[in-house]
């Protein structure tokens, strides 16, 4: 018998230090876990009650494999009225996850051998993605100094003649970076003159304090070669719902429904007929809950930045985590997280599970109420690190 039947692809995949983190955390009762980047609200009811509702009127079977036309109008309109990005229904595909829009943008445009380069530190699997389809991944550093904003100038360090694409998330996870019109506009420039497709994952719109959110289709010019991957995720607090979507020139949206036909067929339809409400109805019920994330975000970077040896930008840029600055402590964040963990009972993930440049901090996701976050600060400053 042969010593494993699982493919070599895999045997690249190691497991993250945030699987780590939680199976140490097992059994803990008094945990705060702020590992997680699943937002702890509940998808609001008029979402949910949208999905429901048009499942009991028959919204139960596959739907077209693009995704079903109103929905994809949806995504068209918020394109519209939100960023004022004109996109045609030819330029989007709904997809199961923002995680599989990722997988599938790889998948249909990543030739074996091509390198992609990505922000380090970033979302983990972008890596994977670009590896699964035979892909390299070229990690390019970013930094403090910087506030983390993905350079242009240092990624052109890094390309190759196998260059093919490059990834960007603006906000970031899990620097919060937020990239500015000025940071677009150059790496459009970089993708132009390397003639590379661009990966922008616009996951975390709702959540950019630093500068209003800026799509990469608003460069004129970078739609021609930009996949834009988006989702339900964060944005409407709906990580279950698994439901995203992809916007790209029509023939790489061609390529996406190919491979979908054959892995997943469609999406989700209770969750696109969700989308469908939460895009064209859903903001007013988003409101209170962004207002709730913001708040709990400064609340914390303040409050983090009164523990000794502890740093972290105030006014946090994005997103709803916190990378903070552990270096002044002398323990790297692997060693920081796993002291929190065993000694504060608090649940962080070291920052290096993002990228080697991440070394020396660790990710607060500000997914649990103020008072539970001020308790965690709490606890972590008591330990004296
Ligand atoms: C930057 C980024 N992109 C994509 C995803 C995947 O989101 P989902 O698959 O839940 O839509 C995440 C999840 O944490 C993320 O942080």
């Amino acid at each position: 018998m042969r010593e494993s039947f699982v493919a070599q692809r895999h045997k690249t995949v190691k497991s993250s230090l945030m699987e780590q983190v939680a199976e140490l955390s097992k059994g803990m009762d008094d945990l705060i876990d702020l590992s997680i980047g699943d937002p702890d609200f509940t998808t609001p009811a008029p979402i949910l009650e949208a999905g429901y509702k048009d499942a009991l009127a028959g919204y139960t079977h596959y739907s077209p494999g693009k995704g079903y036309p109103d929905v994809i109008q949806a995504v068209v309109d918020t394109y519209k009225n939100d960023l004022g990005i004109a996109i045609g229904p030819e330029n989007v595909i709904i997809v199961a996850s923002g995680d599989y829009a990722s997988f599938q943008a790889a998948f249909a445009t990543i030739d074996p051998g091509d390198e992609v380069l990505i922000p380090d530190p970033s979302f983990m699997c972008y890596q994977y993605h670009v590896k699964y389809s035979g892909g390299v991944p070229v990690m390019v550093p970013t930094g403090p100094e910087d506030g983390w904003r993905f350079k242009a100038k240092e990624a052109e360090k890094y390309v190759t003649e196998k260059t093919k694409g490059i990834y960007i998330c603006t906000p970031n996870n899990p620097t919060g970076a937020c990239l500015h019109p000025e940071d677009l506009q150059e790496i459009y420039e970089l993708a132009e003159k390397y003639d590379l497709l661009i990966y922008s994952d616009e996951i975390y719109t709702a959540f950019s304090y630093d500068v209003p959110f800026q799509s990469m289709l608003s460069v004129p010019g970078a739609a021609k070669r930009t996949v834009v991957i988006n989702s339900m995720s964060k944005n409407y607090v709906a990580t279950g719902a698994r439901l995203g979507w992809v916007i790209a020139p029509k023939e790489i949206i061609g390529a996406i429904a190919m491979e979908g036909l054959h892995m997943v067929y469609s999406a989700p339809s209770i969750s696109q007929r969700m989308a469908r409400f939460a895009l064209t109805e859903g903001k007013p019920y988003m409101a209170p809950i962004m207002a709730e994330f913001k708040e709990r975000m400064f609340k914390t970077a303040e409050r983090i930045n009164k523990i000794p040896h502890l740093h972290v930008p105030s006014p946090p840029p994005g997103t709803f985590y916190l990378f903070v600055d552990v270096r002044e402590t002398g323990l790297s964040d692997l060693e920081f997280a796993l002291k929190v963990l065993k000694d504060a009972h608090v649940a962080l993930v070291p920052g290096s599970d993002f990228g080697d440049c991440g070394a020396g901090f660790v990710r607060i996701c500000a997914t649990v109420g103020l008072p539970k976050l001020m308790e965690a600060m709490d606890r972590i400053e008591a330990l004296g690190l």
